[in-house]
């Protein structure tokens, strides 16, 4: 069974391959990063307009680099959402008119479920039931994943969301977006003992993050500065220090009371050096087992959403021919496949 994924929640216009017996077999990506980095940020009408024009010839190249003829897809997983509608709906509309074409099933993929599920592609795979934080650009939770698509929210952010700190923070200090990565390396010649920034959610019981008040004292440290060079490295590293704090301490609290041995991290901060250092030490005294995909799996990508499109499909799930993206779909409201 071959699937194509096709991902167009965001700024990436992502594509993969998935077969059954042979795994990943092919991977795309055309990221629009330079186009936004011009902004400042997302803006999300020149990334519909982008996604029509790249997607198509997309899906040429990369059926012509992985020699699969178009006639040999068995089904076709696109993201669903939640994400940008306008760029959400270039996906779905390419994804069934295309499958409708070639009289094979299209499925609809919650993009957090293909973060969730991207740690299964790695030779080191976890298996359900798991512990799971999930941290992106717009999202961030602690979640218990039962069984797919049986996924329980046990905390989440009650303002931004870690990678959206991430990209304002970064904003703030003259970096480029997206944030995370530019302050992750900014935050390598920062000295760690320069500034202490406030470990948020900290001493509240329970399972939920808040990132906005540390955004404020980030605001306030950087106008206090110097606002030299050095300023912004040790503000990077005491900023990324408090997220990873953040995150870690969550996690630890989740794992006592949720000992289910495996710790996934998915989304784009997934990618994030420190945190996983640090989450391998926190699961290890745990007596867990920490997993995560490799860097281009951690962040958007298409073989996420093949892969859980897979899934779904091979257990027998279709939809009817309605393009319905959804903007806005808690992950709670998905529900396993039934045949
Ligand atoms: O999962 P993702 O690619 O897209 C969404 O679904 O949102 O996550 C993107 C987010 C951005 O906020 C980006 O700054 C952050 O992930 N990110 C990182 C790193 N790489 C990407 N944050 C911290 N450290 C990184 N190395
Ligand atoms: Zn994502």
């Amino acid at each position: 069974m071959y699937v194509l994924g096709i991902e167009t929640s965001c700024d990436d216009t992502a594509l993969a391959i998935y077969h059954e017996t042979q795994g990943l077999i092919a991977q795309k990506l055309y990221s629009q990063t330079l186009m936004h980095q011009r902004h400042g940020g997302i803006v999300p009408e020149l990334a519909s307009r982008d996604h029509v024009q790249k997607l198509a010839p997309l899906i040429s190249s990369l059926l012509a680099e992985a020699n699969v003829s178009i006639d040999a897809l068995d089904g076709i997983a696109y993201t669903k959402g939640p994400g940008l509608i306008g760029a959400l709906l270039v996906g779905a509309t390419l994804a069934k008119s295309l499958a409708f074409a070639l009289a094979i099933p299209a499925i609809g993929i919650h993009h957090l479920e293909g973060h969730l599920l991207a740690p299964f592609l790695e030779q080191q795979a976890p298996h359900f039931p798991f512990l799971a934080l999930l941290v992106s650009g717009g999202h961030t939770m602690l979640l218990e994943a039962k069984a797919l698509g049986d996924y329980h929210i046990l905390g989440e952010s009650v303002d931004d969301a870690a990678g959206e700190a991430f990209d304002k923070t970064a904003r703030l200090l003259g970096l480029p977006y997206p944030g995370g990565p530019a302050i992750a390396a900014l935050a390598r010649q920062g000295d760690p003992s320069a500034y202490h920034f406030p470990r948020p959610m900290l001493h509240k019981p329970g399972l939920d993050f808040s990132f906005s008040g540390l955004k404020t004292h980030t605001m306030q440290t950087w106008a206090q500065s110097a606002g030299d060079d050095t300023a912004r490295a040790n503000i990077a590293r005491a900023f990324e220090d408090a997220v990873v704090d953040s995150l870690a301490a969550k996690c630890q609290r989740a794992l006592t009371q949720y000992p289910y041995g495996q710790l996934v991290i998915a989304g784009g901060v997934s990618a994030n050096q420190r945190l996983q250092a640090r989450l391998h030490e926190i699961a290890a005294a745990n007596h867990a087992t920490l997993y995560f995909p490799r860097p281009a799996l951690c962040t958007d990508n298409g073989a996420m959403i093949a892969y859980a499109g897979f899934l779904r499909l091979s257990r027998g799930q279709r939809e009817d021919l309605a393009i319905e993206p959804r903007a806005r779909w808690p992950l709670s409201e998905l529900t396993p496949p039934s045949i």
